[in-house]
């Protein structure tokens, strides 16, 4: 290993252990930094090397809570639904809220779908014509060769839905890229899709080598998009509005369901607002995706540009009042797997699709945003009725307390003393300190 002051080289190389031991030595406390990144560890050997190379230059592993959204009702099934989120509050509210839902006939998948996108992006530096000319006999040969990649998704019930040729000249000089659609049932689909784009980028330079063009035409590059509107899910859930009363805190029924459509209204036309509205559907959303091995980054990404589609960032839900009825309802573009992936690696990724009753791609769509729209609904409610502290500060105490290693005698006092105060980490810390001496 070279270094250059705080510059390391081959860092990658060295052991497990020797990474251990590097990290250590430039902590404070090089036994307690050791001992503390071998404390999260898994113990068994095999499970924790296939946990390990799930990334690289691995030390250790980094927990998050893992709980369960009990009774999200989707489409008439009970799904008790499993979380991972580091986030206090998060759990409760969506229980809460999936719970309240679950009384009046819980979320329905009101429309769904999966197709996929990717693009190669090339520039052709020849007469549009040309190339224009021979898209149909080049579309034929692109397709002809992705057979070869394609015969298990086809025989899944996947495979190619479209290729087209996209002009993009208007937006830069010379770019054209090859437009793909796709169906991945059950997996995410993320490699496959990238294996066809570089597939179909190699063809289209022999196509045109044939013809010893190749100059003409300069591929830039070839991913999928994260950005799947037409892989997106609607969810719905809607009661009558005298049926909120139990929830409605010192609110009538008719003043709850006002305030909750307002506030859907405003994140509606507000971006600031809209974003962080969002946030709450996406606390529901990435915790599912979490917990089921799914990729939480590229859904975020996707929300956020579905979010801002008409050129203002805008809220994912709304909330519609009609013959006295509440509807609300989200709709999220969503690209997740239930086979492939981590999904079959991480053990707890497994666990959670089994204790889902293993469903398919498209029911966990439905069940990842009804866990959102829970989310979103138990936090507008909030706001609008007692506000968001007051739920937050109970798990927020304890938090504070466990920094301060209270005993159970000082937890039991201080939740009494804080159940009318505010809490802060400077009251709760005087509060312990006149309580101990
Ligand atoms: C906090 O994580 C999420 C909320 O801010 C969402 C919202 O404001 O709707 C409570």
């Amino acid at each position: 290993m070279i270094m250059h002051s705080n510059i390391i080289f081959g860092f990658s190389k060295l052991s497990e252990q020797e990474k251990r031991n590097f990290i250590a030595r430039i902590c404070n406390d090089s036994s307690v930094t050791e001992e503390r990144l071998k404390h999260f560890l898994m113990e068994d050997d095999t499970e924790r090397n296939r946990f390990l190379d799930l990334s690289e230059n691995t030390i250790s592993s980094f927990h998050t809570p893992y709980g369960i959204a009990p009774n999200v009702v989707v489409d008439g099934k009970v799904y008790h639904v499993p979380m991972a989120i580091e986030e206090s509050s998060v759990v409760a509210a969506a229980s809460h809220s999936a719970r309240f839902w679950a009384e009046h006939d819980g979320f329905r998948v009101k429309e769904i779908s999966t197709i996929k996108i990717g693009h190669v992006y090339f520039r052709w530096f020849d007469h549009p014509s040309y190339l224009k000319d021979r898209w149909n006999m080049l579309k034929q040969f692109l397709l002809e060769h992705l057979k070869n990649l394609t015969t298990n998704m086809d025989r899944r019930g996947g495979g190619i839905h479209s290729l087209e040729l996209v002009d993009a000249t208007k937006d830069i000089e010379h770019l054209y890229k090859l437009e793909l659609k796709v169906e991945t049932v059950n997996s995410m689909g993320a490699n496959f899709i990238n294996t066809c784009l570089e597939d179909m980028a190699e063809c289209l330079n022999q196509f045109f080598a044939a013809d010893h063009d190749v100059k003409k035409c300069q591929v830039a590059m070839s991913i999928l998009s994260n950005y799947t509107p037409d892989c997106f899910v609607t969810v719905e859930a809607s009661c009558e509005i005298s049926k909120l009363k139990p929830i409605a805190e010192h609110l009538t029924a008719e003043a709850l369901a006002d305030n909750i459509h307002l506030a859907y209204q405003i994140a509606r036309q507000d971006s600031s607002r809209a974003v962080t509205h969002n946030k709450g559907i996406m606390n529901g959303v990435d915790a599912v995706l979490m917990a089921t091995g799914n990729d939480y980054r590229a859904a975020e990404a996707s929300a956020h540009a579905f979010a801002a589609r008409d050129g203002r960032y805008r809220s994912l839900s709304s909330c519609n009042i009609s013959n006295d009825i509440l509807t609300i309802e989200l709709t999220i573009p969503l690209a997740v797997g239930t086979v492939g992936g981590i999904t079959n690696l991480h053990p707890l990724a497994c666990l959670s699709l089994e204790i889902l009753g293993n469903p398919t791609a498209k029911a966990l769509k439905g069940i990842v945003a009804s866990v959102g729209l829970a989310s979103n609904f138990a936090a507008v409610r909030s706001l609008v009725t007692t506000g968001i502290q007051k739920g937050h500060m109970r798990l927020h105490l304890t938090n504070i307390l466990n920094l301060f290693n209270a005993n159970s005698g000082q937890r039991e006092e201080a939740e009494t003393w804080f159940s009318s105060r505010k809490v802060s980490f400077n009251a709760v810390k005087h509060f312990l300190y006149e309580n101990t001496h």
